[in-house]
């Protein structure tokens, strides 16, 4: 049975946290009922929201779950930060992208950390986790103090020794095939914020981080089936954490343009881009990924405020090509089912 911290859970899947609507009070309990640990995401949630969906989740289920918080520092608002950003929205209007729907200036925020460390820290969630930035020690030490088990996230050596010397009592590793963004930590995993993203995959990771470590090892990154979770098993993993095939879920919230493009697309390749968020995350091949990735300078969270509403307006058309379809590469095994049966599925019962 594999355990983090002492927390307990039958099967050996862990549920990534997916922040921007897929993860769910229901997604996350369903998960843990069936024996895996749910996680919820905190990230792009107001405060009050976080605590308000931490609370329905212990509602829905009594078994033990985590939740995990975005740590970035944003892009400093400087004149120059200034001038990338007029000059890719210019960019962006002059594709054709209607400028009504690209705000002026949209400004960088840290996500609310602290007020989320706090309501995390008075929650029912047994493990936090944290994902573009680590905690401070003293963070750390709060949060054991109110009986939480912490985990950090790491996409290269250099984060796994650092997430194995910090306090945090299990190590996440995300491979290069992993959807959406992976933590990786500037500073640590990527010497600044223009630097390419490691390209180690998941088997890699996990073999350094069970080498380095003998802390618990949670490794994900493109797990599609069974036989790919007893594979990262094998390498050393204690736990397995999936995303993708949980965004077909019944019970996910996913928009429903990427539940469909998930569903239909899965002829097309998987890329890594910045077009979308001013970070490289992974998504199903598309005309804005692959019109704008290049172009796109690395602000985040700036970006991710300048093609909200875009990006909002294509869900709303149907419209695939010009919606981030965050997905990891083994995306074209999703299929819709209850959280429950893609579980038992991965976990080959
Ligand atoms: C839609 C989506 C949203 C994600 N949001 C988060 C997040 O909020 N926090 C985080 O640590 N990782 C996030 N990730 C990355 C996952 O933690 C994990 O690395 C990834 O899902 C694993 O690869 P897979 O999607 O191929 O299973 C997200 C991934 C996806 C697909």
């Amino acid at each position: 049975m594999p355990q983090i911290a002492g927390i307990d859970f039958e099967v050996p899947l862990v549920l990534a946290p997916m922040a921007g609507g897929p993860s769910t009070p229901e997604l996350c309990a369903a998960v843990s009922s069936a024996g895996g640990l749910g996680f919820l995401a905190g990230g792009y949630l107001s405060a009050e929201r976080l605590a308000a969906d931490l609370s329905r989740t212990a509602e829905l289920t009594d078994r033990p779950f985590g939740v995990n918080l975005f740590a970035a520092s944003p892009a400093p608002d400087t004149p120059e930060t200034r001038a990338r950003l007029q000059a890719y929205r210019t960019r962006l209007v002059e594709s054709g992208h209607p400028e009504t729907l690209l705000p002026d200036a949209p400004l960088g925020t840290d996500d609310s950390y602290a007020q989320k460390l706090e309501v995390a820290a008075s929650s029912p969630a047994a493990a936090v986790s944290f994902t573009f930035g680590h905690p401070s020690s003293a963070e750390i030490r709060d949060l054991h103090a109110a009986g939480k088990a912490v985990v950090l996230y790491a996409t290269s050596e250099a984060g796994i020794r650092a997430a194995a010397a910090s306090g945090a009592d299990a190590v996440g590793v995300q491979g290069f095939q992993a959807g959406g963004h992976r933590a990786s930590v500037t500073g640590v995993d990527i010497a600044d914020a223009d630097a390419p993203d490691p390209g180690l995959t998941a088997a890699e990771l996990t073999r350094l981080a069970a080498g380095l470590t003998r802390k618990p090892v949670l490794a994900g990154g493109g797990v599609a089936t069974a036989a790919d979770v007893r594979a990262l098993l094998a390498a050393g993993a204690s736990a397995v954490q999936v995303g993708t095939r949980f965004l077909t879920a019944a019970e996910a919230g996913t928009k429903k343009t990427h539940r469909t493009a998930l569903l239909e697309l899965r002829d097309r390749e998987t890329m890594l881009t910045a077009a979308f968020s001013g970070r490289p995350a992974r998504t199903v091949a598309n005309d804005f990924a692959r019109r704008h990735g290049e172009a796109a300078p690395r602000l985040y969270p700036q970006l991710h405020f300048l093609t909200a509403g875009l990006r909002g307006e294509a869900n709303a058309a149907g419209d695939p090509e010009n919606l981030n379809l965050w997905a990891g590469t083994g995306f074209a095994a999703c299929r819709e089912a209850p959280a429950a049966d893609i579980l038992a599925e991965l976990a080959g019962r």
